[in-house]
């Protein structure tokens, strides 16, 4: 492969996955690693410059709405309401797949989750793109999802043909995955789309926890390794004893006192989850051991932030 072109054009970029290439580019929750959907040999590229199992199936980016047609069999009254209501935006509504949607996209499940980003220059790459493109966050197998174009490069230099420069990414978590197969709505992600934002459209819709009792995860994804840096992850509660502060990170929305190695305040939760992706890269490049991480209530953004972490820190 060659040297990997980086660019702010959308048009240049769209041109590659026209190509039958990989593009990196922006959205409003993480960047994502694009390839034409309906090329087989360019999926299969992302799960090799990845390093992605091949049982995690791939989300489908769509630049409008008549673009669902071609993805889904069955987009169901659910589904419907929660487009209508969250599209586009930090949400991606699992439905059976069309005959069109290649096995490889969905790793061999009846169902493709499908997303239509919100961010400007997502919209207008996908839409220059011509085709639904298939994207997974733009991260090496394992490693936290990037949230700027320079932490795309860390992982994949060299081994994509683009990437679609944009801004830091404005939630930096992944989006709220929901399953809509079936006759109640359940929760398979947390994300930006909160429980009550769902509810207040669809007032039953479960959430994982309750999901998680009734047998093997849905969500092939989630039993992977995700979202963790090198160093090892701790949450922080009251009662957390803190020793070797000079060797470790603390990241949060409180001030301490202990003189830890770096430190991050974020201004409010939504900000703690812009920065903890980055934050997690960043103490890898400086190879601090631990990274302590405080303990947010669980509502709203607070929810996926406490996932995000409570995985990392499951390790
Ligand atoms: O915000 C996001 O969702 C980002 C941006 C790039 O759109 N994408 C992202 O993709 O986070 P990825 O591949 O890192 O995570 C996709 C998640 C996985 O947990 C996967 O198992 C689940 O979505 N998923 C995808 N298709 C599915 C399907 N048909 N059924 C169940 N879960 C599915
Ligand atoms: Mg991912």
């Amino acid at each position: 492969m060659p040297k990997t072109v980086t660019t702010d054009d959308p048009e240049e970029a769209a041109a590659f996955i026209r190509a039958g290439g990989l593009v990196a580019f922006p959205t409003e929750t993480v960047y994502g690693l694009g390839a034409d959907v309906f090329n087989e040999l360019a999926v299969g590229k992302i799960f090799k410059a990845k390093g992605r199992p091949p049982d995690n199936p791939l989300i489908v980016h769509v630049s409008d709405l008549a673009q669902i047609d071609l993805l889904a069999s069955d987009f169901t009254t659910i589904a419907s309401q929660l487009a209508n209501n969250f599209f586009p935006g930090p949400l991606t509504l699992v439905v059976e797949k069309s005959v069109r949607v290649p096995l490889l996209v969905t790793s061999g499940l009846q169902t493709v989750g499908i997303r239509m980003p919100r961010h400007e220059l997502a919209a207008q790459f996908l839409a220059e793109c011509g085709t639904p493109v298939a994207a997974p966050s733009a991260n090496l197998s394992g490693k936290p999802s990037p949230t700027t174009w320079r932490a795309v490069l860390e992982d994949l230099d060299g081994r994509i043909d683009c990437v679609l420069r944009g801004d830091a990414t404005e939630i930096g978590l992944e989006s709220t995955v929901v399953d809509c197969t079936g006759p109640v709505a359940t929760i398979l992600r947390l994300g930006a789309i909160s429980i009550d934002d769902l509810r207040a459209v669809v007032p039953n819709v479960r959430a994982p926890a309750e999901l998680n009792k009734d047998g093997p995860a849905k969500s092939p994804g989630t039993k992977h390794q995700h979202y963790t840096p090198s160093a090892e992850v701790v949450v922080l509660d009251d009662a957390t004893a803190i020793t070797d502060a000079a060797l470790a990170a603390y990241i949060g929305v409180s001030s301490r006192s202990e003189p830890f190695r770096k430190v991050m305040v974020c201004a409010d939760v939504a900000d703690y989850a812009r920065n903890l992706f980055e934050f997690f890269r960043e103490c890898d490049r400086l190879a601090i051991k631990r990274i302590h991480c405080e303990r947010v209530e669980s509502k709203g953004i607070g929810s996926a932030l406490m996932d995000r972490i409570d995985r990392a820190a499951r390790r």
